[in-house]
């Protein structure tokens, strides 16, 4: 009986060597892409319908709670409202620079008693610098300085990418204004 004992733990000891022993010495890590494969730092810019701005909006109230309506955002963290959006998107900060594309797509209000939002949206590139789309979405908790959120695939230049997009509220201005820099880094490219 001896010897079979001796064999099954020398087996044992073979195969922690070989289960075991790559990881230790710095063999194949469970995550091989921890760096993003690649990175783009954008600018969007909402403009959203107050009853006075429609030449200059490019956001608007499309879905309001009873108690609310679709001109201004409703009480209560705004919760219920759904926004549509189309926004330039810029490569600096400033609202009048040539865009690059547009932001187009959804927010809603989705907590009464914290100021929090669900977001999803694309980024439409038409320019000598991109052409296809990111696509977005996820839980946007306005409240924290940073965000992120998901980058669940793209087109053209963008063809299958995936990642994450870490959002920050770069200026506001009261409720017609905010500006959001999108630090995209994306995990799979192709
Ligand atoms: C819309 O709701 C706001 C409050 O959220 C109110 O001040 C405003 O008068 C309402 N406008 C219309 C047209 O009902
Ligand atoms: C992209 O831009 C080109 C050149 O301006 C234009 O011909 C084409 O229709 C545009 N495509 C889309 C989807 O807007
Ligand atoms: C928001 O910020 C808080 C505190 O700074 C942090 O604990 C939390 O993980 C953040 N949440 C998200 C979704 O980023
Ligand atoms: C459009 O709205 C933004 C935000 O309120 C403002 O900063 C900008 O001056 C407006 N532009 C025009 C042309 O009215």
């Amino acid at each position: 009986m001896l010897p079979t004992i001796q064999t099954s733990a020398a087996t044992f000891f073979l195969l922690f060597l070989l289960v075991g022993c790559p990881a230790a010495l710095g063999g194949p890590k469970p995550h091989p892409h921890r760096l993003p494969c690649k990175r783009l730092v954008f600018y969007f810019h909402d403009v959203l319908y107050n009853g006075h701005n429609s030449n200059n909006a490019t956001a608007t109230i499309v879905g309001a709670p009873a108690w609310g309506n679709t001109t201004l955002l409703a009480g209560q963290n705004h919760f219920g409202d759904l926004v549509i959006f189309d926004d330039p998107i810029t490569l600096d900060n400033n609202l009048r620079s040539t865009p690059v594309g547009r932001a187009q797509g959804f927010y809603l209000y989705d907590k009464k008693d914290i100021f929090t939002a669900w977001l999803g949206f694309s980024f439409v590139f038409n320019s000598t610098q991109h052409k296809g789309s990111i696509n977005f979405a996820g839980a946007d908790p306005l409240m924290n300085k940073t965000r992120d959120i998901s980058v669940i695939g793209g087109t053209g230049d963008f063809f299958m990418s995936r990642g994450v997009a870490t959002l920050m509220t770069d200026a506001f201005e009261g409720e017609v204004y905010f500006r959001l820099r999108v630090d995209i880094k994306l995990y799979e490219c192709w």
